[in-house]
């Protein structure tokens, strides 16, 4: 925890790989008057990724590392985490997958952002799969990271309706929508809830 103006605030880090919304909206969150956390540390595999720019403009310190040989990468994320005091990782996009050993050390203090109705379609391309199996609803989850792909409790999930037009493209905008607009709220619940 760190006091800015007085108050106490979660000092976060958002992992991301590529484009960003999700943390251009965690970013926006952290701005916000009461919001609980400030946002200390983005932590990119992909020196091309746009998302980076959203910590450029913020002026938020960032890391790319080279995911080449992964425990090398790793141990440079958890000496900068450490370095930042970071005390709640959000994954964001990040298309990494965590080794046991940053998940017990953040044991119950990594968020993620997947863009289905966990516990159904867990992995990579959700929205061509609801759409094959023609599914009425679809949604997207918040929820915390154990050492199992896509698994851990989820803290909050919202439901939209699949539309006739949509395709895997019009649906994956759509979910992108209500994820930006749901991972502060589960963020807000998370700290007043489990921390
Ligand atoms: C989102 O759909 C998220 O659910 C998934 O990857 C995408 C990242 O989008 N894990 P963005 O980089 O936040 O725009």
């Amino acid at each position: 925890m760190e006091k800015l103006n007085g108050k106490k605030k979660l000092v976060v880090s958002v992992f991301i790989s590529g484009r960003g919304t999700n943390l251009n909206s965690l970013i926006e969150f952290s701005k916000k008057k009461n919001s609980p956390i400030k946002i200390a540390l983005v932590i990119c595999n992909n020196k091309n990724a746009k998302g980076l720019n959203y910590a450029k403009k913020h002026k938020i310190n960032f890391l790319v590392v080279n995911y080449k040989n992964k425990n090398k990468a790793e141990n440079k994320i958890l000496i900068s985490l450490k370095k930042n005091k970071i005390s709640l990782i959000c994954l964001a996009g990040f298309m990494k997958i965590l080794s046991r050993k940053i998940i017990n050390i953040y044991k119950n203090k990594i968020l993620n952002i997947h863009p289905s109705l966990l516990p159904r379609y867990k992995g990579l391309n959700t929205h061509k799969r609801v759409i094959k199996n023609k599914d009425k609803f679809t949604g997207c989850t918040v929820h915390l990271v154990n050492s199992k792909l896509d698994s851990g409790k989820i803290i909050l999930q919202k439901r939209i309706k699949v539309l006739k037009k949509d395709n895997e493209y019009s649906l994956a905008k759509r979910v992108l929508k209500v994820e930006n607009l749901i991972y502060p709220i589960a963020i807000r619940k998370f700290i007043e809830t489990s921390l």
